[in-house]
């Protein structure tokens, strides 16, 4: 294992993904962000200093468990204070899971801007072969910045924004791009790693005449799950690997075409879809550069795989009996003419303490008193714990819902209209698939499961970022009493200012 140390300064800087040149959150003065490449036992060190002038801001690496480092999630208000213009914070943990991963800002709705990348464990031993590999990022792309976004989305009588609807994308990016090619020789196996980076819309992606077989799933091997005449859908935060085999001969270039979920951005929510608006993108498998890029496949109607149905490939066991179970009734609501989420009743507020320092400083109160944390939805687990989490989703969309700290099971999910939990169904796995992120489906609901073996305080919440900045998370403090053995001294604790700045020095 070796030290792989970054040193970044964040900064804004112009780019145009998709022709309209706007200001860009980037890293090094460089925009794409670089994809972070390391091998499993690596430790991962990144210097990140606050070059934005006018935001805070903070990096969390999205997926990876932070056992034992749970400082390092990179959650402002949570795990940490924002990083303030002009400050710097170390990250420092080791990457002990092997697997497809990525980095955002966790602040104030930032990630959309453009400050997020992928990170990239390597397996030393990967139980499939391949030649290559190739990344693909998803996402949905705006003219405009998130602060104007998020001043949209939560105004009322905006004529052009309708109170409580989502700013709709201007594009769809393919790798940070609407024009990128991915280079291909004939005859060989690639491992593609498909992340979804996005801010709202989930995205149905697929090769013209080239067959995926998903093989890895939120940074876990699964056996193969030949796709074949059906779909695949991944929601923000989701990862997804597939092997293709590319065709014997370079005598042809192929498309690769994405595109954005209408029933999230339009029909779920009854708004029309605007004459000429294009939900789609296209990228190329490029054998001959010489040779033209054909125009993409166009489908209409899709038939989803359920990722219910992956199996993991080391077939962990389903965790039983449940010690904890929890039951979250998710919804929307207006608070003070502003949308909010909620969950039983409450939505979140970014608290002034970082929740993780309160958990270490409320002394007897970590278990029996929840209303020391205020009002961050906190579900309070007791160490090792089998703890079950039921959402139901009690809203007209879908909401991604990701767990940091764990990759849980996910013992059940209804279909759209599905209902609510009432006890299993009849065909539960005996070996769930192992996500980070699960998408629930509007009026159902979805059951998830893990050990509370990683003491710490990790979020609950739905990935899309206009949600989040509405209130849409809960907060796991798991294992409380646990915390100042592991790793957490409570000279670390510090009170963050409005702005969010720490008021006593830096980590
Ligand atoms: Cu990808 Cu709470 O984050």
């Amino acid at each position: 294992a070796k030290d792989v140390h970054l040193r970044w300064n964040i900064t804004w800087v112009n780019a145009a993904p998709d022709g309209y040149e706007r200001p860009v959150i980037g890293i090094n003065n460089e925009w794409p962000c670089p994809q972070i490449d390391a091998e499993q036992g690596d430790r991962l060190i990144v210097d990140v200093e606050n070059g934005l002038g006018n935001q805070s801001t903070g990096l969390h690496w999205h997926g990876i468990h932070q056992y034992t480092t749970g400082t390092m999630d990179g959650t402002s208000s949570v795990s940490q204070c924002p990083v303030a213009p002009g400050s710097s914070i170390r990250y420092d943990f080791i990457l002990d899971q092997a697997g497809t991963y990525w980095y955002h800002s966790h602040n104030m709705g930032q990630y959309p801007d453009g400050l997020r990348g992928a990170l990239i464990v390597h397996d030393p031993n990967p139980p499939f072969d391949f030649d290559e590999e190739i990344t693909i990022t998803l996402t949905d792309w705006y003219h405009e910045q998130m602060t104007e976004l998020l001043d949209q989305y939560q105004s009322v009588d905006n004529t052009e924004n309708n109170f409580g609807e989502e700013p709709l994308p201007d594009a769809s990016l393919i790798n940070d791009s609407t024009q990128t090619q991915f280079k291909v020789q004939p005859g060989k196996t690639y491992f593609i790693r498909f992340i979804c980076i996005g801010n709202w819309p989930g995205h149905t992606f697929l090769f013209e005449d080239h067959e995926m077989t998903v093989v890895e799933i939120d940074g876990v091997w699964i056996e193969p799950y030949p796709v074949g005449d059906k779909n695949i859908r991944i929601t923000t935060g989701q990862r997804m690997g597939v092997l293709i085999k590319t065709k014997d001969d370079a005598s042809k270039n192929y498309a690769f075409w994405d595109t954005m979920d209408i029933n999230m951005m339009f029909i779920y929510e009854n708004r029309t879809v605007p004459d000429n608006y294009n939900p789609n993108a296209t990228a190329w498998l490029v054998y001959d550069e010489s040779l033209p890029l054909p125009p993409p496949p166009v489908v209409n109607e899709f038939d989803f795989i359920d990722d219910v149905e992956f199996v993991p490939y080391n077939g962990d066991p389903i965790l039983e009996p449940v010690d904890h179970q929890i039951i979250l009734h998710t919804g929307q609501t207006v608070e003070n003419g502003v949308t909010r989420f909620t969950i039983n009743g409450q939505t979140y507020i970014p608290q002034q303490v970082p929740t993780l320092y309160t958990a270490l400083t409320v002394g007897s109160e970590y278990y029996s008193n929840p209303d020391v944390y205020g009002d961050v939805n906190p579900i309070v687990l007791e160490y090792n714990d089998v703890v079950e989490i039921v959402i139901n989703n009690y809203h007209d969309n879908l909401h991604p819902w990701h767990l940091h700290g764990h990759q849980f099971q996910v013992i059940q999910r209804s279909a759209v209209d599905g209902g609510y939990f009432d006890g299993y169904f009849a065909n539960v796995s005996s070996t769930p698939v192992l996500r980070d992120t699960i998408m629930v489906q509007n009026y159902g609901h979805a059951v998830i499961r893990f050990r509370a073996d990683n003491p710490g305080v990790w979020l609950l919440h739905c990935h899309i970022e206009y949600h989040v900045e509405a209130g849409f998370t809960a907060t796991i403090i798991e294992a409380p009493d646990k915390l100042q053995d592991l790793y957490i001294t409570p000279q670390d604790i510090r009170i963050c200012d409005a702005y969010g700045s720490p008021s006593s020095g830096n980590a």
